[in-house]
């Protein structure tokens, strides 16, 4: 569950990574907010980040879970392909096209877009739709600062994100059962929120490839295909956008997604879910509503049927 100000000690504070000295002092209550620990952008640039009232008190999976056991079909269906073949992808220079309904269109370098973003660790709670979960210590930025540099105009409704398609470097984009490139999209209050944010990092270094360097959605509240990764374009537009997975079968996965013990996937259950890493006779977990973020999120869908708009 997220934190609140509070003055315990957190995993994080003493766990004796290098990676966490900058903030290994006993850091409590508003001094904890402030600490900081110095990361570094694929560009290069040495940021610091803060830590947050969002981060749960969970313990993270461990570097290697977060790193060997990925979805990334650019890469190939296999949990390991990502890991296997990622390295290959560059990612520096790197540029992502934000236009549709926006004061500000046009392609930006990477850098330029988030130089101003506050970063911040956000310990997350992740579930896949597949029902298996981690918790994953994210370096980034809130979403909803990005879009208002870029200024959002009256008319739009929906944000929509695209990935990467260079296939000399991706190999599974030589299969066509996806349409690329791969695509997701938010309801513009879900895409302001501030638990939604724009990862650049993870365990205080650079986005790993096979977690979505150099820049990826993560939308803690839904299924983990919904933070897609990799992004090269970013459109702000008036009508809900066309996702993946709902393109593909959409009796399965609808375009909200959202974290629902309550609403079944059509071929299996999601009342409980895997946590990775957690040992072979560990019990399953019940899984939450919202992922453990109602109190958060609840209200942004006041008045709608979630078994409807799944
Ligand atoms: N983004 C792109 N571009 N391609 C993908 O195949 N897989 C999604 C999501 N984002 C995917 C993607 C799915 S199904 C999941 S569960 C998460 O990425 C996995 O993120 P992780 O590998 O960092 O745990």
């Amino acid at each position: 569950m997220p934190r609140n100000n509070d003055t315990t000690l957190r995993w994080s504070d003493v766990t004796p990574r290098p990676l966490w000295l900058n903030r290994r002092q006993l850091v409590t209550g508003a001094a904890a907010l402030a600490a900081t620990a110095t990361v570094a952008l694929p560009a290069s640039a040495r940021i610091e980040a803060t830590a947050s009232r969002y981060s749960t008190d969970a313990e993270p999976n461990s570097l290697s879970d977060i790193t060997a056991y990925n979805n990334f079909y650019e890469f190939g269906t296999g949990k390991e392909d990502p890991a296997r073949y990622a390295s290959g992808l560059t990612i520096d220079p790197w540029s992502v096209v934000v236009d549709g309904l926006v004061e500000k269109p046009g392609t930006y370098d990477l850098a330029d877009l988030v130089k101003d973003q506050p970063l911040e660790e956000r310990i997350y709670r992740f579930r896949c739709v597949e029902a298996w979960s981690m918790v994953i210590p994210w370096i980034g930025f809130e979403l909803a600062g990005l879009l208002n540099r870029v200024g959002v105009q009256s008319g739009a409704k929906f944000v929509a994100f695209e990935t990467l398609v260079r296939p000399e470097e991706m190999p599974g984009q030589s299969s066509r059962f996806i349409e690329w490139p791969y695509r997701e999209g938010l309801r513009l209050d879900e895409a302001m929120h501030p638990l939604t944010i724009m990862a650049t990092g993870l365990y205080g270094e650079p986005m790993p490839n096979q977690n979505g360097a150099p820049m990826r959605l993560v939308v803690p509240w839904k299924y983990g295909f919904k933070s897609i990764k990799s992004i090269v374009r970013i459109s702000l537009v008036a009508e809900m956008p066309p996702t993946t997975w709902n393109m593909l079968q959409p009796s399965e996965y609808g375009f909200y997604a959202n974290v629902n013990p309550t609403v079944d996937h059509p071929r299996w259950s999601q009342a409980s879910e895997r946590r990775v890493g957690s040992g072979l006779f560990a019990g399953r977990e019940d899984t939450l509503m919202f992922n453990g973020y109602e109190a958060e999120v609840a209200s942004l869908y006041a008045g709608q049927d979630l078994a409807v708009d799944y």
